[in-house]
């Protein structure tokens, strides 16, 4: 059985061009359990996301991935956070009447009192237009690159492109994030 089948909820019939734009002031939360489904949710959260709350509680994280997202940066994503390490990053999410929003997302563990992680607690805010307008098309690229080779091919070509810019992810990230 795919994990979507697991939830409640199906994702929306057509995907548009409506974009939902955070407020300057606005937080986005939610925790997952350990296999990323939402055991919390803030009431932002449902008003972008548009699925009734009671039904996101338990359902795959991944119900709200946007199909422009490059499956490598969710692959970048759960290796530092399982490695007990922070994410930061620009995500495009998708909304339960089609639409999409962006954000700037901080994703990392909670531990309990032995180090073990329990949850995962996500947190975030509206990214700079600059910001969308730098990843939107390497995501575009890489998102290509999946279609032709998989994560293998996204995955060199992230490499190489931070390579040319001569950054890393996090640097890039972070300076994309205060509008470098
Ligand atoms: C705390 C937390 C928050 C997440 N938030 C999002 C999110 O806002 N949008 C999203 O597409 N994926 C989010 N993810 C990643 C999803 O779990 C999932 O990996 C992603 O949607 C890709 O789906 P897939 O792994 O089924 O390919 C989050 C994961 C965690 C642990």
């Amino acid at each position: 059985m795919s994990k979507k089948s697991l939830s409640k909820l199906d994702g929306p019939k057509n995907i548009t061009n409506n974009e939902r734009k955070l407020g300057d002031d606005d937080f986005i939360i939610s925790k997952t359990d350990t296999k990323g489904k939402i055991i919390y949710c803030n009431e932002i959260f449902v008003d972008m996301a548009k699925y009734p709350a009671k039904d996101l509680i338990g359902a795959n994280h991944n119900l709200i991935r946007h199909p422009d997202m490059p499956r490598v940066a969710f692959k970048v994503a759960w290796d530092l956070i399982q490695a007990k390490k922070e994410f930061f990053g620009f995500v495009k999410n998708l909304s339960a009447d089609g639409g999409y929003y962006w954000v700037f997302a901080y994703i990392t563990a909670d531990l309990d009192a032995k180090g073990n992680i329990i949850s995962y607690t996500s947190v975030r805010r509206k990214p700079p237009q600059s910001a969308i307008d730098a990843i939107a098309p390497v995501y575009k690229l890489l998102v290509d690159a999946e279609k032709r080779g998989g994560m293998e091919a996204s995955g060199k070509l992230l490499g190489d492109f931070l390579e040319e810019n001569n950054t890393t992810y996090d640097e890039l990230v972070m300076n994309l994030q205060k509008g470098a």
